[in-house]
């Protein structure tokens, strides 16, 4: 299989390392680089925020320093990541380009200082960072050590100042064309919102107009625009100079502010950052680590057919969460072999060495301020190099999915904003969530993508809350049911267009209620604590937070209410329609209702099942070999079944269809 550099034949284990701190300490660097090798390091990521050690004043460059630590690198055998300096600006760019820095939604200019706070749309800032990323990229395009280039770090955020209103304006423009068009779409006439011009049109500005759904999404849209503008005016430069280097730009989890479906269609390789609140007081660990999981198959389903990777974690503790807890012996190593088992061909962390201040001086690091190699942190990472090491030979394969759950950031965003059902419970991304966990633990493996994307090419669609049918997506998912696919719909789909505006004539709409053969017309909200069941022929499962009220029609109903006046109603269906088979839930149940009916559906959709013990995560890498990962949560040991007998890679021992894995451990089975 095919790694993810050609240099590279093996998993990247690598940091943030920002050696800038300590360039007047030239033994603490010749300590990283022997450091690094004892840790089994193979990667760097450099350059992230050192603008001002790269550029101390406008137009003067120092790259001396960087060539020198890269230089030592490549020869010690590790590879540069390297990023564009763009996250963070030095103070004589603040003082003499003030546009630079970001206006909020009360319109107020930021002061200079913190990062992630540049305006992507201002002209002076992007001369500024054309600067300095020509002026690197020319000086290390042919630099051996160097394999990716990250461009800028962990966008975010929003500008609001008048170059950004005027890109908002022209992306307005464009999009309807005409002020009738607009008006009609976001349904002005209602309150006499109706607009003359484009250019009376303002941002959602907090004591402004915050009340039109269809500009507050578009808002989004535009703020997701213009920093892929940001990314590709970045990109462009790095393709002109560089055109044999790929490009990433690191994600934050399931980020609400950008859509990275539409990001990540500049970038080759897609990359995110995780840090998960593990040892916290309310969950297990398995609950825990079904939010990463779940967002490692959001970055696997950007782009299905190659590895992602894990750019930034931490070995120990992070600065920031409520309570920084340390991490129990074990947690890290399964965290990590989590990242690998759902695609990712790298663990990487911030950073290689704690800083001696400012604000991350108290962040985890590889090394602690004690420059030691006895510590907890040091020796999980050593020790987690050994066994990726082990697991050597998946590089390059990726996680073959037979489901797919459907998750869209615009309807997300509408979601949110729609003032409807319970601002308190409609909690889309955690029952998206709750659907691919359901699935993983009836052994199906799900990625998760966006409705635009090929859903075509699984066996078996879940669409929880898919409130937003965008223009052609209905029609896809009649075809796919008609052709033979399986698809699994919920209470609140197809509701409104891509604008916000409600379909008229029933939902869910667009042609759905034919393929699911019914109509949902009244859906109730219920108060935490109030709930209604779900009784299947030999089942009843617990409804909370949405019931709705269907009218079924050609559908059979597989189970009915047992409360309230919609008592014996249908609550969930099934139509075979086609050559396929559309499920219709039309109630939010509790976990293992969802679990039941993803094995209904997985027959319809001849998909495998097997029964995951609780508490274990499993996911399956296909490459010239299948690999089968068992990460056992749990602190005791579980047996698994139904495994498909091979070798472990890390124990080295063949294991047969069933076998025990002890508590907080895992179990990589190549099958032979
Ligand atoms: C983000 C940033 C890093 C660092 C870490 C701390 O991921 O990219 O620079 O601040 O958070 O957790
Ligand atoms: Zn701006």
């Amino acid at each position: 299989m095919k790694p993810l550099f050609a240099q590279i034949p093996a998993l990247i284990h690598g940091c943030d390392y920002n050696p800038e701190q300590w360039l007047d300490a030239p033994d603490v660097l010749d300590a990283d680089i022997r450091l690094m090798k004892e840790a089994g390091m193979n990667t760097m990521t450099l350059g992230v925020f050192s603008w001002v050690t790269l550029e101390p004043e406008e137009g003067k460059f120092n790259f001396a320093w960087l060539r020198e630590i890269m230089d030592r690198l490549y020869e010690a055998g590790i590879y540069t990541i390297l990023a564009t300096p763009t996250a963070a600006r030095p103070a004589w760019l603040d003082e003499k380009y003030p546009e630079a820095m970001r206006v909020n939604a009360q319109g107020i200019r930021a002061h200079h200082g913190v990062r992630h706070n540049f305006c992507p749309s201002s002209p002076k800032f992007r001369m500024r960072a054309e600067s300095i990323i020509r002026a690197l990229g020319a000086e290390f395009k042919d630099h051996p050590g160097v394999i990716l280039w990250h461009i800028n770090n962990e966008i975010g955020g929003e500008c609001w100042c008048e170059f950004c209103r005027a890109r908002f304006t022209a992306f307005l423009k464009d999009k309807y064309q005409t002020i009738d068009h607009l008006n009609k779409q976001w349904w002005t006439a209602f309150w006499s919102h109706t607009y003359n011009n484009f250019e009376q049109i303002e941002p959602p500005w907090r004591n402004g107009e915050t009340t039109i759904h269809g500009l507050n999404l578009d808002w989004k849209r535009f703020i997701t625009w213009n920093f892929t503008d940001y990314v590709r005016f970045e990109s462009d430069i790095l393709r002109d100079i560089a055109p044999h280097l790929p490009q990433t730009n690191n994600y934050m989890h399931l980020y609400p502010g950008l859509d990275y479906h539409k990001f990540s269609e500049i970038i080759d390789i897609i990359s995110w950052d995780s840090y998960p609140v593990w040892e916290n007081d309310k969950e297990t660990y398995f609950q825990t680590a079904m939010d990463p999981s779940f967002d490692h198959a959001v970055m696997r389903g950007l782009k299905p057919t190659k590895p992602f990777m894990l750019m930034e974690s931490v070995p120990s503790y992070v600065n920031w969460h409520p309570y920084n807890r340390a991490k129990k012996p074990g947690t890290h190593l399964l965290s990590a072999v989590q990242a690998i088992a759902s695609g990712a061909d790298s663990v990487q962390y911030f950073q290689w060495r704690a800083s001696r201040g400012s604000f991350e001086q108290y962040h985890g690091a590889v090394l602690t301020h004690s420059g030691k190699t006895n510590t907890r942190a040091f020796q999980d990472v050593k020790a987690l190099s050994d066994t990726m090491n082990d697991l050597k030979e998946i590089v390059g394969s990726v996680v073959a999915s037979s489901a797919a759950v459907l998750f869209d950031w615009d309807n997300r965003w509408a979601i949110k904003d729609a003032k409807v059902l319970s601002d308190n419970t409609k909690n889309y991304e955690d029952t998206c969530r709750k659907w691919y966990t359901a699935a993983m633990t009836q052994g199906i493996s799900a990625d998760v993508i966006s409705p635009l994307a090929n859903f075509e090419d699984y066996k078996l669609v879940i669409i929880p809350m898919m409130y937003m049918i965008k223009p052609g997506f209905a029609q896809r998912v009649k075809n796919y049911v008609t052709s033979g696919g399986v698809a699994v719909m919920t209470y609140f789909s197809g509701w409104v267009n891509e604008n916000t505006l409600c379909h008229l004539g029933g939902f869910p709409a667009e042609g759905l209620s034919e393929v699911f053969g019914l109509e949902a017309v009244e859906i109730d909200t219920l108060y935490p604590g109030q709930t209604n069941h779900a009784q299947f022929a030999q089942n009843h499962f617990k409804v909370m937070d949405y019931a709705e009220i269907l009218d079924v029609g050609a559908a059979q109903v597989l189970a009915s209410y047992t409360d309230d006046f919609y008592q014996q109603s249908p609550a969930v269906t099934r139509h075979d329609f086609g050559k396929g088979t559309a499920i219709y839930v039309g109630c939010r149940m509790e976990d293992a209702g969802n679990e039941y009916l993803l094995r209904l559906a997985a027959s319809h959709a001849n998909v495998r099942c097997m029964k995951i013990p609780s508490g274990v995560e499993y996911h399956e890498r296909h490459g010239d070999a299948q690999y089968a990962f068992y990460i056992n949560w749990n602190e005791t040991a579980v047996t698994v079944h139904d495994c498909k007998p091979g070798v472990d890679l890390i124990t080295k021992k063949s294991v047969d269809t069933s076998f025990e894995i002890s508590g907080k451990s895992v179990a990589v089975i190549k099958a032979t």
